[in-house]
C-alpha cells in the first residue's frame, strides 16, 4: 500500500520548520500561529506507547511530529521505551520471573525482543515489540513524520550520546534536511545535552525542565528549546525564553508537556507556546483548530501490518 508522499512530505516539512526554526515572524507575533502538536510516545491513547503501532496510529491521524524515549540494553543496543524497567509496558515479569527488578539495562536485545509490548494495552496489540531505535527511525521516516527523541535517563547509560548519534547517522537522520527540519533531541539531563552539542553542534536540542528565567542564558549555549511541564509556563516565562537566542542564532522555542486537557491547550496556544506535547494528539489538534503552522496534516495511509 502506498503512502501519499508529496502531501505528507510537504505538511511534515511545514510542521517541522514551525517547530524548529519557526516562521520568521513567530517570535514577534507568537499568538498568531497555532502550536505544533507532538504525539507523546506516538499516539498512546490509540496504541501502546513507544511502539511502531503507536507511531503508525499518529501517522493515520495526520500527526507529523512524534516524541519517543530511547535507552540502552545490556549489550549496547538502543531501544525505544519510556520506563527504565520493563515491567509496566511488557510481559517481562511473566516471561523472566527471576530477573527482578527487570531493568532495561539488565537485558540483552535478544531477550527484550522476545517480549510482548502490546498486550498490556489491549489484546489487539499482542505481539507488538519494544522497537530498536533503528527500526523506529525507519518507521518514522516511512511515515514521513518528524522526531523529537528523548534521551531517557542518560546517567544510567554512560556514552549513550555517541551511540545515538551513530545510529542516527547510519539511518540517514543526520543529513542536512533531517537535522535542520525533521529531528530534535531532548533530555532532562543537561550534561547529556552538552555532550550531544559537542558531538554534533548542528543538532537541535531541547532541555526538559523549567530553569529559572535568570539561568536560561546558560542553557541557550547548547539548547534551542526549553521544554517545561505545562504547569510551569506563564506569559512572563515564555517571554523570557523567546527573548534569548540559541546556539543556532534563532530565538529559543518552548514545547510544553504533557497537555491532555483541551482548555489548557487553548490557553497555552493563546500564550504563544511553540509546541504542545500530548497523549491525545488528535483531540488537542482539533481543539486548537490547527493548520496554520503545519501542526495538522492530512492523515497518512499506513499499511495495516505493523
Ligand atoms: O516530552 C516530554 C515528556 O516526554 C517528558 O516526560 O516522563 O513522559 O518522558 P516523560
Ligand atoms: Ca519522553
Amino acid at each position: 500500500m502506498q503512502l501519499r508522499p508529496a502531501a505528507a512530505v510537504a505538511t511534515a516539512l511545514l510542521g517541522l520548520s514551525a517547530l524548529l526554526t519557526g516562521p520568521a515572524h513567530a517570535h514577534a507575533t507568537p499568538h498568531s500561529h497555532a502550536p505544533v502538536v507532538i504525539g507523546h510516545r506516538g499516539s498512546p491513547v490509540s496504541a501502546p506507547e513507544n511502539t511502531l503501532a503507536s507511531v503508525d496510529a499518529a501517522a493515520r491521524l495526520g500527526i507529523t511530529w512524534v516524541e519517543n524515549d530511547v535507552q540502552r540494553t545490556k549489550d549496547g543496543a538502543l531501544v525505544v521505551i519510556h520506563d527504565t524497567t520493563l515491567s509496566r509496558t511488557t510481559d517481562a515479569e511473566r516471561r523472566y520471573p527471576n530477573r527482578s527488578p527487570w531493568r532495561v539495562s539488565d537485558f540483552t536485545l535478544a531477550e527484550i525482543e522476545r517480549l510482548d509490548a502490546g498486550s498490556w494495552f489491549d489484546r489487539r496489540f499482542a505481539g507488538q515489540r519494544v522497537p530498536t531505535l533503528g527500526r523506529y527511525l525507519d518507521r518514522v521516516e516511512r511515515n514521513r513524520q518528524n522526531l523529537l527523541l528523548e534521551v531517557k535517563a542518560p546517567e544510567l547509560y554512560p556514552g549513550i550520546e555517541r551511540r545515538i548519534t551513530s545510529e542516527l547517522r547510519d539511518r540517514g537522520w543526520l543529513d542536512r534536511r533531517h537535522v535542520a527540519h525533521r529531528l530534535a533531541l531532548q533530555s532532562f539531563n543537561a550534561a547529556s545535552l552538552r555532550t550531544l552539542h559537542r558531538l554534533r553542534p548542528d543538532l537541535m536540542l531541547g532541555f526538559l525542565g523549567a530553569p529559572k528565567a535568570a539561568e536560561l542564558r546558560s542553557y541557550a549555549a547548547y539548547a534551542d528549546q526549553i521544554n517545561p511541564n505545562h504547569k510551569a509556563v506563564t506569559p512572563e516565562y515564555l517571554r523570557a525564553v523567546h527573548a534569548l537566542r540559541g546556539p543556532h542564532g534563532r530565538p529559543l522555542r518552548l514545547s510544553a508537556w504533557t497537555v491532555d486537557d483541551t482548555g489548557a491547550a487553548r490557553s497555552l496556544a493563546r500564550m504563544g507556546v511553540d509546541a504542545i506535547i500530548t497523549n491525545k494528539p488528535a483531540e488537542i489538534r482539533r481543539a486548537l483548530g490547527c493548520g496554520a503552522s503545519g501542526a495538522a496534516a492530512p492523515p497518512v495511509r499506513v499499511p495495516a501490518a505493523a
